[in-house]
């Protein structure tokens, strides 16, 4: 959120370009639609300027750059150009019906680029940067001039071009790192000294635009700004040509947590920054590293028990702002094998479960043993856990140990060692499949007539490491009794499921005939 003291000089104006140097990485194609609801989103968002497109690309970027522009609320609504005639005029075409359109218009200017790709001289770069500000300005009043290669430019020559186009009406000006070559500290000096030899420099907001090939788009985008620049041109999670832009999220979030450093302010609803990022990796299809800052799926989740009971006490032991400043609705704690009791304790809480210590330190055990076969651990793991825990009190009959040869040279073999009324017996047994073979092993060490009614697998959770729930039920005397359990092994959770149903049985006997035992 803003300071409480906002002057016009400390406001930052947040252009975003996840629209045009976002969709134009490759692999980011987005449809008409998928373009409109982003771009509503970032005017919501409370984006300053939103770079819609290339119009002159294509018919496609044209129809969704004029739509965006038809039906924009508060955002400007900037097209990107060349410096030809029939690129600026197709652009500003674009954006006439925007509330406040932009011709954004640019011009490579370092030697490397004005030789090689261009094919100009410094002094045709002027003549063609001139006209082309004028004609754009002849269309409409706000126009943004871009130095491609801005960084890699001769300070001499960007600062007399500059002073040009100014003069040739660019509202903005904008000194694009295009290769991501700057560092900070040269990077804030650069633009600096732009704004300090330009004579007519007060005439024009000046705008940075970092690429990320080193990783420090948004530490150059910050150092830009501490170097005179009001505007910031960036993306939703930092998407945008090879290693992407600078992320709008991580801008808007480091002024915002750091206003001893960055004394700045700017419109961004940073409640909505989470659904933006959600969003634009939805409409582009390019996931979200875990780990990315502010909108990454670990950005607020602790794992190690060190970290999980510093949070408990205190969030702000480990968390430098609020997951609700950026629309989470809340810190998670992981639960994995680094995670401690003052945690496991805590997620029992908040599922329900009220468990006396013993049972809870049993619970705590064996998640921690199923951490170390899974990576993560979610709520339905502890319930199926926890399901077992309770029943697992009153069981008379126990698995201790189970081994199962199983593969394409059958006959299949289990090999299982129960604990029945706290005596332990071992038997083995073959089988039509390894799941015969082990319901084999437990009718040979419990005879029953229980009839196998219902057998049924499923995995709890997503991916290869997901603990399978199987689910058992046996009828004997017509009455039946399903048990379920969990385990990554899917023959451990038969066994266990086919045992508590069998547990059930036998307690149920019980009570009918106190005195005959379980087998
Ligand atoms: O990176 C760049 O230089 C650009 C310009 C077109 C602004 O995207
Ligand atoms: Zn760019």
């Amino acid at each position: 959120m803003a300071p409480v003291n906002k002057s016009e000089k400390d406001r930052v104006i947040i252009f975003d370009t996840t629209l045009r140097d976002g969709e134009q990485c490759p692999g980011a194609t987005m449809s008409f639609e998928e373009k409109l609801e982003v771009a509503e989103m970032l005017d919501d968002l409370g984006v300053d300027v939103i770079e819609a497109g290339f119009p002159i690309a294509s018919e496609g970027d044209f129809q969704a750059v004029s739509e965006i522009a038809r039906r924009s609320k508060n955002a400007v609504i900037a097209g990107l150009s060349r410096g030809q005639p029939n690129d600026i005029d197709r652009c500003a075409e674009a954006v006439k019906f925007a509330k406040r359109g932009r011709v954004h218009t640019f011009i490579a200017t370092s030697p490397l680029h004005m030789r090689v790709k261009l094919g100009m001289s410094p002094e045709q770069v002027i003549e063609a940067s001139i006209a082309s500000v004028t004609r754009a300005r002849n269309l409409i009043d706000d126009v943004e001039w871009s130095a491609e290669d801005g960084t890699r430019s001769e300070m001499d020559f960007l600062c007399r071009i500059v002073e040009t186009v100014i003069k040739a009406g660019a509202t903005t000006v904008n000194i694009p790192d295009t290769v991501g070559y700057a560092v900070p500290e040269e990077y804030a000096q650069f633009i600096r000294t732009v704004i300090e030899r330009v004579p007519n420099s007060d005439k024009a907001v000046f705008s940075v635009h970092c690429h990320n090939d080193l990783g420090m788009a948004v530490a150059n985008s910050l150092a830009g700004i501490g170097g005179g620049a009001r505007q910031v041109e960036c993306t939703v999670n930092g998407i945008g040509e090879r290693a992407g832009n600078a992320a709008l999220e991580e801008i808007v979030m480091a002024i915002n947590v750091r206003k001893d450093k960055y004394p700045y302010w700017n419109k961004i609803d940073t409640t909505m920054l989470t659904r933006a990022s959600k969003l634009v990796s939805a409409a582009t299809s390019f996931p979200v590293q875990y780990n990315k800052a502010i909108v990454g799926r670990n950005a607020f989740a602790h794992e190690s028990g060190i970290h999980q009971d510093g949070m408990l006490k205190d969030a702000s032991t480990y968390e430098i702002m609020r997951p609700e400043m950026v629309g989470l609705k809340q810190s998670s704690l992981v639960l994995g094998k680094h995670s401690g009791r003052h945690a496991f304790v805590h997620k029992l809480e908040e599922m329900g479960y009220k468990l006396g210590a013993n049972q809870v330190e049993d619970a705590f055990v064996r998640m921690k043993a199923l951490a170390d076969r899974k990576k993560e651990i979610y709520d339905e793991d502890i319930e199926a856990l926890l399901d077992e825990e309770i029943a697992a009190a009153y069981d008379r009959i126990k698995l201790s140990s189970l081994t199962v040869i199983a593969g394409t040279h059958g006959p299949q073999r289990a090999t299982m060692k129960l604990d029945i009324d706290g005596q332990t017996r071992i038997e083995e047994a073959e089988g039509n499949g390894p799941v015969d073979a082990v319901f084999n092993c437990i009718k040979a060490l419990v005879p029953h007539q229980a009839k196998l009614e219902l057998y049924q697998v499923h995995a709890v959770t997503e991916g290869t490491d997901a603990q399978a729930e199987v689910s058992v039920r046996l009828s004997q005397d017509g009455r039946s009794m399903t048990a379920r359990a969990a385990d990554p092994d899917t023959l451990v959770a038969s066994a266990k499921a086919y045992l508590g149903a069998l547990n059930k049985i036998v307690m149920k006997k019980q009570r009918d005939m106190p005195t005959q035992a379980a087998s």
